[in-house]
């Protein structure tokens, strides 16, 4: 089991579409799939066709006994959610009152591990004690990154949160999103930057209108568009993705890739 978690500090830059659009090819290729949707704001919940609703709360989840019973199957096989709860607002004041509380969310994924070949986080922005708990219990930290100043500016303050509290337990892997190739700052930032963060995934999804219908159509772009160019970048990015954790396997790359980034 790998748990994938899809962060950014920000908001808005593609970390639902990618859960969404990643957890949907990794469960079409036969992987059991769970996406956890850990944001009060239930977008993935909504795009997988399931209310954003918790019977047990947060609290209850919290406890771990009604975690499994509140899993959903979804319309696509091998895919299942774990939808938003609005009172998943709570949750930082919940772990606070924890006796770990930054490790309740991994001590709540151990129980499926041997259930699920993929675990897709898709986190609320914000770096916060549930940030915390999402570092210590991913495997990956996908990044969707804007090509603008403030987006840059947001990852280096992730990077180098995660230096100093010494969080190399799992790899940083930021990618581009919402790349449009016409504006030369895009252009540039998506040139520029791979060279002083390595860990970068080469693979960028495109600013596509496809991937803004997902609200209308309510599914993975892969399901209705899919000889489309995003349902391809996400192919690509998915592909690049695997890659990656059989050299962490192979290597113990791990730490290497959460060391290291430098930015302007
Ligand atoms: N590649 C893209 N091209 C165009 N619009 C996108 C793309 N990725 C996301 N969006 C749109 O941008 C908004 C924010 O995306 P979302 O995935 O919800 O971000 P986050 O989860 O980081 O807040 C949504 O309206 C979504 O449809
Ligand atoms: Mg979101």
């Amino acid at each position: 089991m790998k748990v994938i978690a899809c962060y950014n500090i920000k908001g808005g830059v593609g970390k639902t579409a990618a859960a969404v659009n990643l957890a949907y090819l990794s469960a079409r290729e036969g992987f059991r799939t769970l996406v956890w949707d850990l944001d009060p704001q239930g977008a993935a919940s909504f795009y997988f066709r399931v209310s954003a609703y918790v019977p047990a709360g947060a609290e209850g989840l919290m406890r771990g006994s009604s975690l499994r019973a509140s899993i959903k199957g979804t319309d696509h096989e091998n895919l299942d959610l774990l939808p938003a709860d609005f009172s998943y607002r709570n949750l930082d004041l919940l772990l606070g009152q924890a006796i770990k509380p930054q490790r309740c969310l991994s001590a709540l994924l151990k129980p499926l591990e041997g259930e699920y070949d993929y675990i897709f986080l898709d986190c609320p922005p914000g770096i916060t004690l549930l940030s915390e708990n999402i570092f210590r219990a991913t495997d990956v930290l996908l990044v969707p990154t804007i090509p603008t100043t403030l987006s840059l500016r947001a990852l280096d303050q992730l990077l180098k949160f995660c230096r100093r509290e010494g969080l190399n337990d799992f790899s940083i892997l930021p990618f581009f999103t919402m790349v449009d190739v016409r504006r030369a700052l895009h252009r540039r930032i998506v040139e520029e930057l791979p060279k002083q963060i390595p860990a970068m995934l080469t693979n960028f999804i495109p600013y596509a209108a496809d991937v803004e219908q997902m609200g209308l159509r309510r599914s993975a772009v892969g399901a209705f568009a899919s000889q489309g160019r995003s349902a391809r970048a996400y192919e690509d990015t998915w592909w690049e993705i695997k890659m990656r954790l059989e050299w962490i396997e192979e290597d113990g790359l791990r730490a290497t890739y959460a060391e290291g980034e430098r930015m302007a």
